[in-house]
């Protein structure tokens, strides 16, 4: 279960994150590694989604003056963006490097159709929160109403959690397939996502993936699989003076802590 920092609402809802598989299926075939660390991966998108959904509704906007922050809405659209940079790196990750390498090996080349064809139907969505995150003015921005972000989200946010629920049962019924060929496959899937990473990727993905990525997690985990230096790094140089990543639900290690905006900050506005 998850570690949440206190009795206020966290980034463990209003979706729910998905249980550990290898917390349970007790199976020495690579299937249960790969779920496993797939479920890791989508727990650390469905965190930034929550941790949105969540604190946005508390961060004011230029409709009501008394209250609105320019600073405050300038971070959470940059934080929007980067959320998005990390979804739509990990699908391309996936489509890339990832899948091709599963159905290579497996010689089945519709393998990983189902989850291809998932992609698709959240894309738009997500492209066009992207674009609004990217090119809205924080005096322009609005959470509620016709056009807002709210709506966006809303128009996509099922088929992307419905995506991210069904992969790990994809994955779950890999075990048919031979156990060492998987496990080489998933490893040579991400060093060559890790080749292929740029260094623009460190101020923008890297602090949102580390900030997501819940260390404590039902007992304890190693994702994300980077070295002890980089949270490190991205704390005191990439990440450092951004206001964006107070909107994260953990800190740079991983470990959980109470969301920077919720009903107790509109109190003292
Ligand atoms: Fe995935």
């Amino acid at each position: 279960m998850t570690t949440r920092p206190s009795d206020a609402p966290w980034a463990d809802g209003p979706f729910a994150l998905i249980p550990t598989p290898s917390q349970r299926i007790k199976d020495s075939h690579s299937y249960v590694h790969v779920a496993s660390e797939m479920a890791y991966a989508h727990n650390t998108l469905l965190r930034g989604l929550n941790a949105i959904l969540q604190q946005a509704p508390h961060v004011p906007d230029a409709s009501t003056p008394a209250t609105y922050n320019t600073k405050d809405v300038g971070d959470l659209l940059f934080y929007v963006r980067c959320w998005c940079e990390m979804v739509n790196h990990h699908h391309e990750v996936e489509e890339t490097f990832i899948f091709p390498e599963f159905e290579k090996f497996s010689g089945q080349p519709g393998l990983m159709e189902d989850p291809r064809h998932q992609h698709s139907l959240f894309h738009d969505g997500m492209e066009r929160l992207l674009a609004y995150a990217t090119a809205t003015k924080p005096d322009e921005y609005r959470w509620l109403g016709d056009g807002g972000m709210k709506q966006i989200i809303d128009s996509f946010s099922k088929p992307l959690t419905d995506h991210l629920y069904a992969e790990i049962e994809i994955l779950l019924k890999f075990g048919h397939l031979d156990s060492d060929g998987l496990r080489k496959a998933w490893d040579k899937g991400e060093e060559i996502a890790k080749a292929n990473g740029n260094l623009g990727l460190l101020y923008t993905v890297f602090p949102c993936v580390l900030g997501c990525a819940d260390k404590t997690y039902e007992g304890g985990n190693e994702f994300p699989p980077l070295p002890w230096v980089m949270p490190y790094l991205v704390k005191y140089w990439f990440a450092r003076g951004v206001g964006a990543w107070r909107f994260n639900p953990c800190d740079f290690f991983g470990q959980p802590r109470p969301l920077a905006f919720g009903p107790h900050t509109a109190k003292s506005l």
